[in-house]
């Protein structure tokens, strides 16, 4: 079984004490940072800005990836590049040209991914396979943390999680996802969850435990 991936999503950090929650979850073994990025179009939604990236981005030397909510990413993947972002996540939805995003991306040293919202088909994303090295579901509608995790994704993830191998993809999950998702997807074939309000923010046990525990259960599944 592959190694899992767990991806603290930054939006639902404690932004009173930042430096302080970075150094925690890096310390606690988190994998990659998740950053979500907004605006206001794509999703009715803010979240971060490019301060809060720069800030994170500083603060550890892991893996940070930006998930980018918004309008035409194509504008933007530069910027975020530039500004030391590991991979790219674009909603292809979002776009009316992704494989030209993602070839910049590629182009510009990062790691192209694709984050696709509920309603979006394996079909309508199939060719968009051979360029990047992430897919992300939205298990959720994107914009908000604390929502209700949408059932009909699963037949997706398991569309997906069969020909993983054949395109050489990460499968990832981002919206709602609790310990109890983590064991039963992990059954499915994902292998990175972006962890928010459902496990491990704003919980009594400690980002350590937490961490610990879900790695944990992911190996004995
Ligand atoms: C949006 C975010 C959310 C959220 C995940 O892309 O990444 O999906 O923070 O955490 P939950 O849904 O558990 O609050
Ligand atoms: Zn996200």
């Amino acid at each position: 079984m592959n190694d899992v991936l767990l991806c603290p999503s930054m939006m639902c950090a404690d932004f009173s004490k930042l430096q302080e929650e970075v150094k925690l979850l890096d310390k606690a073994g988190v994998d990659i940072f998740h950053m979500d990025i907004m605006d206001g179009s794509f999703v009715p939604n803010f979240s971060m800005g490019i301060q809060d990236f720069e800030f994170v981005r500083s603060a550890t030397q892991k893996q940070v990836d930006v998930h980018l909510m918004i309008n035409n990413p194509g504008n933007y993947v530069e910027l975020f590049a530039n500004m030391g972002a590991d991979i790219i996540y674009i909603h292809p939805e979002a776009d009316q040209q992704p494989t030209r995003t993602l070839e910049k991306i590629r182009t510009l040293g990062k790691i192209p991914g694709i984050a696709i919202n509920p309603g979006t088909s394996v079909a309508s994303i199939k060719e968009l396979l051979y360029l990047v090295d992430y897919v992300m579901v939205m298990t959720v509608n994107p914009g908000f943390a604390g929502q209700k995790y949408l059932e009909f994704v699963n037949g997706k993830l398991e569309e997906l999680a069969a020909v993983k191998s054949k395109y050489e993809f990460e499968l990832m999950v981002d919206g709602a996802i609790s310990p109890e998702k983590i064991v039963e997807l992990s059954k499915l074939g994902v292998t990175g969850f972006v962890l928010g309000t459902s496990t491990l923010f704003g919980k009594e046990k400690s980002y350590k435990e937490i961490i610990q525990e879900t790695k944990q259960t992911r190996i004995n599944v």
